[in-house]
C-alpha cells in the first residue's frame, strides 16, 4: 500500500495560507490536510469553511479535513459547498457518531472517524461500516509541534487489524522517524505539520517520501 502523505497547513505562515498551499501543489505529496478548529472541542480557533473555499481553486490535490468541532454535523455541507474531498470528525463529539458519518458520505464527501489519544480504539469498532478512515491522533489536538505519542501506536495496529481496507490515518508529531513507526505499525495515511513547514515544504517532503518508502518496503 503506497503511502499518503498529508502536509498540514496548520503551521503554514496564516498570512500566507495560498502561498502555502501552492507550495503543497508543487511539492510531492498526496493530500492537503486542513484543521478547522472550533474555541470549544479545542482550544484554539482556527479558519472554517469560507477560507477553505478560497484556498480550494489554488490546488488540485484532495482537500482532507480535520473538524476539531462540536456539532459537526452543522457544517457538513459548507464543508462539502467549499470542495472538501474527506470530511474527519471527533468520536468524543458525536453522540450519533454512525449517523453524522452516514450524512458525510450522502453528501459525497468521503468520511473520516478521529480519536483522541485517551479515547479508546473501541470507540470506532461500531461505526467502521459507515466511514472511509479512521485518524488515530498521535498528539492531544489542539495545537502543532507536539511530541509524538508512542503509545498511541497499538491502537493504530489495533484499527488495522479491524480494518484492512480502510484508511488509517496518525496526525501529531509526525516527523521521518515516527512516520516510519506508524507505517509499521499499519498507518497508511501520515499528517505533518511543523515537520513540513519548518523548513523547505519540497525538501522536507521528499524526505519523508523515502521514510515511508523505506518502512514500507521493510
Ligand atoms: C493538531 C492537528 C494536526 C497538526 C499536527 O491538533 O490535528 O493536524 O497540524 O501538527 P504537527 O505535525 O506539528 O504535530
Ligand atoms: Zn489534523
Amino acid at each position: 500500500m503506497k503511502t499518503i502523505l498529508a502536509p498540514s497547513i496548520l503551521s503554514a505562515d496564516f498570512g500566507r495560507l495560498a502561498e502555502a498551499v501552492l507550495a503543497l501543489e508543487a511539492a510531492d505529496c498526496d493530500w492537503i490536510h486542513l484543521d478547522v478548529m472550533d474555541g470549544s472541542f479545542v482550544p484554539p480557533i482556527t479558519f472554517g469553511a469560507q477560507a477553505v473555499a478560497a484556498l480550494r481553486s489554488l490546488s488540485r490535490k484532495p482537500f482532507d479535513c480535520h473538524l476539531m468541532i462540536e456539532h459537526p454535523e452543522t457544517q457538513i455541507e459548507a464543508f462539502k459547498e467549499a470542495g472538501v474531498d474527506r470530511l474527519t470528525i471527533h468520536a468524543e463529539v458525536c453522540p450519533h457518531l454512525h449517523r453524522v458519518l452516514q450524512q458525510i458520505r450522502e453528501s459525497g464527501m468521503s468520511a473520516g472517524v478521529a480519536i483522541n489519544p485517551g479515547t479508546p480504539a473501541a470507540a470506532v469498532r461500531d461505526v467502521l461500516e459507515s466511514a472511509d478512515l479512521v485518524l488515530v491522533m498521535t498528539v492531544n489536538p489542539g495545537w502543532g509541534g507536539q511530541k509524538f505519542l508512542h503509545g498511541c501506536l497499538e491502537k493504530v495496529r489495533q484499527v488495522r487489524e479491524w480494518a484492512p481496507n480502510h484508511h488509517v490515518e496518525v496526525d501529531g508529531g509526525v516527523g521521518v522517524e515516527t512516520a516510519r513507526l506508524a507505517v509499521e505499525a499499519g498507518a497508511d495515511v501520515v499528517v505533518a505539520g511543523s515537520y513540513t513547514f519548518s523548513g523547505e515544504p519540497a525538501e522536507r517532503l521528499a524526505a519523508l517520501r523515502r521514510a515511508v518508502c523505506e518502512a514500507s518496503a521493510s
